[in-house]
């Protein structure tokens, strides 16, 4: 595996209830289309890689699936059970996914793109061979992933809200994307500051048409899931079955 420079904990206590509060929508309002999909996967338990706050695995759960939630932060899976109370989510990444086979695995929000916690990333055509591995006959990958395009991503903003306001930096050089991220969380009536670097890995469309393929697995790619839910620029959905 190949060494990535950052290997900082992600999502502390103040980034992660930001995500919750400001960003874990964009997967709920997925929601919809990843139902119509699972529904025709096959029967059996599921796996969801970095569940975050919890919300898409809480709505898997009320949908009447049996998933399985996997969460690196500590922050997030302290977070997920203040929400929604006791959930079946336990420590873990996408590298050390736990042996299948599962009917289906989810990893929405970019999961895919960053590297294990000690900094190593597994080469696209290893990571996926491995994931297609871990399914059923016939079940489904479904990941959203950052990709890289013509030129560079980069770019800068901010979002606030009544108790935190988060602002970010995003550059990417040779299909590595680096986020630096600023959070600021109301504590009564003082502020706590977080500073976070994210390092993301971003294969070319090409790559990843060509790890699937190799990975045996049948796939589609849209730049959004459903009609009601696009994806911000130079993000693609990607569904992947492994064959019947
Ligand atoms: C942008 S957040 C998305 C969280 C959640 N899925 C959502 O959509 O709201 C990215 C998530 O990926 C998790 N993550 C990062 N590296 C990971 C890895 N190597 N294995 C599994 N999850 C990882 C983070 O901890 C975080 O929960």
């Amino acid at each position: 595996m190949t060494a990535l420079p950052s290997p900082a904990p992600l999502y502390g206590d103040a980034l992660a209830r930001v995500h919750a509060d400001g960003f874990e929508d964009a997967a709920l309002k997925a929601l919809p289309a990843l139902l119509a999909r699972l529904k025709k996967a096959p029967q059996g338990p599921m796996l969801e890689l970095g569940s975050g706050a919890g919300g898409l695995l809480a709505a898997l759960l009320a949908a009447g699936f049996v998933v399985q939630g996997l969460e690196p932060s500590q922050a997030f899976r302290r977070l997920a059970r203040a929400r929604h109370g006791a959930l079946p989510l336990r420590a873990g990444t996408a590298e050390a996914a736990p042996k299948g086979p599962w009917a289906a695995i989810l990893a929405i929000g970019e999961v895919l793109n960053y590297c294990a916690p000690d900094g190593a990333f597994e080469p696209w055509p290893e990571k996926l061979a491995r994931l297609g591995s871990l399914l059923a006959p016939g079940g489904v990958l479904l990941f959203d992933l950052m990709v890289q395009g013509p030129e560079p991503l980069a770019g800068a903003g901010w979002r606030e809200d009544e108790h935190w306001l988060v602002a970010h930096r995003f550059s990417e050089r040779r299909g590595r994307g680096r986020r630096e991220i600023t959070t600021f969380l109301r504590r009564g009536n003082s502020w706590m500051r977080q500073h976070e670097v994210h390092e993301v890995v971003m294969p070319t469309v090409a790559q990843l048409e060509q790890a699937l393929h190799r990975a045996g697995l049948a796939y589609r790619l849209a730049a959004r899931w459903g009609r009601r839910q696009p994806l911000p620029p130079r993000r693609l959905a990607v569904e992947a079955w492994r064959r019947g």
